[in-house]
């Protein structure tokens, strides 16, 4: 039996989070700022702000870039839901994009309409193609939203993801390439007035300790989780060289066909390593058949998903593109030679 997925707990992790218990508040204990401080470290960026989801720091980065009912948001169809999802609950209008088949990542230039905001996904951490994210922006004064939410230490033009653009938005999720053990979230950005805004609106739209002025929610990352997430990002980059060494041998056995492409002026952390074949469902059941775990990221892209269904989108690159994609196992933990095994396993169907 070879696992889709196996989440990483170690002594550290379980030390860290007994002494933050102990020794800590719970809310907003010391684990939180120093976090805080050490993921923007790491990313390149003047701030760090958590809170406790993905979603909820792309929901509130929209809201504080003044995002209303009136806005239109661009981003990806070929995306976890929450990417588009966090549009709709400012009220805002979300503008669905299709991809490029070699890489899955948005094609900016399937929509004419005029943004208030991009929100431009770096999926199964390989960077998307900034450039032309970039120039949509600046036709029309439009601030980019990174959603780094799989591509913790994945790099654009020798920078990290999620100091690119105005904000960007990661998610600790279990399967993510780091997490606090749980759910959580992180945004990062140079703007010291989101920043203000990204601190109040999790906090009930606090404004002093005894005065609220805006409505906010409670989004804030528990201490416990900031405590874990400190000593999973003790190991990100050593575990991001290891999903790159499981790619290349990925692709060393099933050659590069198979394989999606890596953005050339990037370095993908592979969240998810893909491959895509018209043969997919033969090769996901011989593969089920024998033990092997895979999933499909993503089998509808969010414009046939039922909630969005209705907006009527016809985007026809991600529908064929969510025919043929399967995620094999690439947590740091598995062995080269289940790699091989599993690249056996699929050359016979292929
Ligand atoms: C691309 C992308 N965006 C947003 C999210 C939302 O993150 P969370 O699940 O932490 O809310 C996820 C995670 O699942 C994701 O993969």
């Amino acid at each position: 039996m070879i696992p889709f997925f196996v989440p990483e707990f170690t002594k550290d992790m379980e030390n860290a989070a007994i002494d933050a218990l102990r020794n800590e508040k719970f809310v907003m204990g010391e684990s939180v700022f120093k976090f805080e401080e050490e993921f923007a470290r790491y990313t390149g960026t003047k701030f760090a702000i958590s809170v406790n989801s993905g979603n909820a720091a792309l929901q509130l980065s929209l809201i504080s870039l003044g995002i209303t009912e009136k806005s239109k948001v661009i981003t990806s169809t070929n995306s976890f839901v929450a990417s588009a999802n966090c549009i709709l609950m400012t009220g805002a209008k979300p503008v669905l994009c299709d991809i490029n088949y070699d890489d899955g990542n948005i094609d900016i230039k399937t929509t004419n309409e005029k943004p208030e905001a991009i929100i431009p996904v770096h999926i199964y951490g390989n960077p998307c193609d900034f450039d032309s994210i970039k120039s949509v922006s600046e036709t029309h004064k439009a601030p980019i939203i990174e959603d780094a939410c799989q591509a913790h230490g994945a790099t654009f033009d020798h920078k990290k993801v999620g100091s690119i653009g105005d904000v960007g938005c990661f998610s600790f999720y279990p399967t993510k390439n780091m997490t606090v053990g749980g759910d959580g979230g992180m945004v990062t950005t140079n703007n010291e007035e989101i920043k203000k805004q990204i601190d109040s609106l999790r906090d009930n739209g606090r404004r002093t300790r005894t005065e609220h002025d805006k409505l906010g929610f409670t989004m804030r990352l528990n201490t416990v989780n900031a405590a874990i997430g400190r000593i999973q990002l003790q190991t990100l980059d050593e575990k991001n060289k290891r999903r790159r060494e499981l790619a290349s041998l990925y692709k060393k056995f099933l050659g590069d066909d198979c394989m999606l492409d890596e953005n050339p002026k990037g370095t993908s952390v592979y969240h998810q390593i893909i491959i895509k074949h018209q043969k997919r469902d033969e090769i996901f059941s011989h593969l089920s058949k024998n033990n092997i775990g895979v999933a499909i990221h993503y089998p509808k892209p969010i414009h046939k998903q039922p909630l969005y269904e209705n907006l009527g989108y016809n985007l026809p690159i991600s529908e064929k593109f969510s025919n043929e994609v399967l995620s094999m196992p690439s947590f740091p933990q598995l062995k080269d030679d289940d790699v091989k095994v599993i690249c056996e396993k699929i050359n016979e169907v292929l």
